[in-house]
């Protein structure tokens, strides 16, 4: 029962797209697996009211440098249909593990695969933050995120992590001012303190501290899932979701993060571990309300490395 998916037009002379199930739901359209030239690929499809977050995503995955191992592979983007019927398709590598969170509701890992996924999460993120200045003259910008979340970043089957989902990203074209962009955007659970509040600072490294607080929810949800002898994994659960629930509002999330000051609670026993203790301290500088305390990706990055090396086998 596979569906053929083929634009109805003649003369726009696209490769058939066979969907065959659709794997995750998103703010814009759906994911579908399916398969194009005997090739397993994703295909995300976007609403025509959707075509600007399609335009978005397209263009971060062709800015120059962005093809790395820890960030999802751009295969392609295609428009389908005419006007009401047109649909935007954005085209990638699938992966049948699926997100970070999805494999965390179902699965405990290792000490050394908890290891694995963040420093490979870290490394996509810290790749997409950094301005590179390439021996052939082009630049790749810094980019930040704004909807970092377990969600986002899907695993490979070796259990390496790559980051997908640029739709709300920002690009920091140098030389370029920011601008009015809109500050608050992501997914409430996973909003800093000062996005919560609207206070946040219009340049690049307040961005760039914003997905790090992203970052330290998501290195929280890796600890709930780590079974070690020193302690066993709980029930996975999204961040907060033990202090406001599945379906928080707005008001829930600032009351709590803003004002009550709350982050996710870090257990005693994971600090007997010497390695989780090691991730514990990193988590809680990285959820710092003063942003300008929390780490850089690159020195998250460094901190992983050195723990990975530690305990690969
Ligand atoms: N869910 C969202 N994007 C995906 C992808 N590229 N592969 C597998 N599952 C996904």
């Amino acid at each position: 029962d596979t569906t053929c998916y083929e634009s109805p037009s003649l003369t726009q002379n696209t490769i058939p797209v066979h969907l065959m199930e659709v794997k995750a739901r998103g703010r814009f359209g759906a994911v579908w697996k399916a398969v194009r030239k005997a090739e397993v690929v994703a295909v995300k499809i976007f609403p025509p009211q959707d075509k600007q977050s399609w335009l978005a995503e397209r263009e971060v995955y062709k800015l120059p440098q962005m093809e790395h191992e820890n960030i999802l592979t751009f295969l392609g983007a295609e428009k389908r249909g005419d006007n009401i019927q047109a649909e935007y398709l954005l085209i990638t590598e699938f992966h049948e593990l699926g997100s970070l969170c999805d494999y965390l509701k179902s699965h405990t890992v290792t000490w050394q695969e908890a290891c694995r996924i963040a420093e490979s999460m870290t490394r996509g993120l810290a790749h997409l933050h950094e301005e590179i200045h390439a021996k052939d003259g082009s630049v790749k910008p810094a980019v930040a995120h704004r909807d970092f979340k377990s969600k986002n970043v899907l695993l490979k089957s070796d259990l390496t992590a790559c980051i997908a989902d640029f739709g709300l990203a920002f690009i920091f074209t140098p030389g370029q001012s920011i601008g009015d962009t809109h500050g608050q955007v992501g997914t409430r659970r996973y909003m800093a303190p000062e996005v919560l509040e609207g206070a946040i600072n219009f340049n690049r490294d307040s961005f760039l501290r914003i997905d790090m607080y992203a970052v330290s929810l998501v290195l929280w949800e890796i600890l709930t899932r780590c079974s070690t002898t020193e302690c066993e994994a709980t029930d996975y659960m999204l961040p907060f979701e033990a202090e406001v629930g599945q379906h928080p509002t707005l008001e829930d999330i600032q009351e709590c993060v803003v004002h009550q000051k709350k982050r996710p609670v870090i257990k005693d026993v994971w600090k007997r571990h010497p390695g989780m203790a090691t991730l514990c301290i990193t988590v809680e500088e990285c959820w710092d309300g003063d942003s300008e305390a929390r780490l850089s990706a690159s020195c998250v990055l460094e901190r992983l490395s050195v723990l990975n090396k530690l305990y690969q086998v």
